[in-house]
């Protein structure tokens, strides 16, 4: 089956799809996206994933920023053009297409917008079952990761360098010894009191829409939520730890480099958090287009 692209006003067929070499994009990394996951053919937290879309576009001082309606518009066709019922839909925006030159081009230069979309969805079921591991690495990425910018070269060579470690994700630790994230999702830990941790929002990680989501599920099922800086050290010696991310889901952490976390297999409130997550996902309705 054919896959389609939405590139600047057309659908066109994925491989032929293509933007100028003058985009910004492609020189400067001045373009931001979302991922957004598709459940059973609906899309999970479109609305809150549209609002950090838009504070990207507004961070980077965007000029002219299509209206949210009109994306989801345009994602529901990508997401129905390609049948996809559980996979990803991808939006990037970028400034804009303009001669190469550092300064912002003028404001009458429109963004540019691509949109696929592509089946597989999550994590694998041995993955979720037996927990993964994490590399421990020096956060090397610039300083507002809460802008979600395509400047991912940092992230791309920390997941690149977990792998080669035999690691699924890199356990991100800033200078000064505290937990970032991992290179593509939030990092949770399970204290000795039971409660929940996670680092505050702020320029440090990305405000993950999925971290968001599961804070409510847990709150609701009565967990305390701790949301707090912790060291490489808090983390080693916590019970569980666990990652959140649209495409991770909530997925059990148990090892840190050499180091096993609690008894080295997926913990209780890791796996309850997740099947938790998964009950919210069959929930999901035609009403989970609407963003305004
Ligand atoms: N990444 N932190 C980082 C650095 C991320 O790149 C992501 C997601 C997250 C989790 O955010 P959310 O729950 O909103 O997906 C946290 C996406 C999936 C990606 O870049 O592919």
């Amino acid at each position: 089956m054919s896959r389609f692209a939405y590139v600047n006003g057309r659908y066109e067929c994925h491989t032929q799809a293509m933007v100028s070499i003058d985009d910004r994009g492609y020189q400067f990394a001045d373009g931001v996206y979302e991922v957004v996951a598709i459940s059973n053919g609906y899309p999970v937290d479109l609305a809150p994933h549209m609002v950090r879309l838009e504070r990207s576009m507004a961070e980077l001082h965007f000029a002219a920023t299509p209206y949210k309606s009109a994306l989801c518009v345009i994602a529901k066709q990508v997401v129905r053009l390609n049948r996809v019922r559980n996979g990803i839909l991808y939006m990037q925006i970028n400034r804009g297409t303009a001669s190469r030159n550092h300064l912002f081009p003028s404001e009458k230069t429109g963004p540019s917008i691509v949109m696929t979309s592509r089946s597989g969805l999550g994590p694998t079921e041995v993955q979720a079952e037996q927990g993964v591991h994490l590399a421990m690495l020096e956060d090397q990425r610039w300083s507002r990761r809460d802008i979600k910018s395509v400047g991912l070269l940092a992230n791309a060579l920390a997941k690149q360098k977990a792998k080669d470690k035999g690691a699924f994700e890199a356990l991100l630790v800033n200078p000064d010894g505290t937990v970032t994230e991992a290179s593509a999702a939030n990092i949770w830990l399970v204290d000795e009191e039971g409660a929940l941790v996670t680092r505050p929002l702020g320029t440090d990680i990305l405000a993950g829409i999925t971290r968001a989501r599961v804070i409510a599920l847990a709150q609701e099922a009565g967990y305390i939520v701790k949301e707090k800086v912790f060291t490489v050290g808090e983390a080693l010696s916590a019970l569980e730890i666990f990652l959140t991310g649209t495409t991770t889901f909530v997925l059990p952490v148990v090892q840190v480099d050499d180091a096993v976390i609690g008894n080295g297999h997926p913990g209780e409130v890791g796996r309850d958090l997740r099947y938790r997550y998964r009950a919210f996902l069959e929930d999901l309705g035609p009403e989970s287009w609407h963003v305004d």
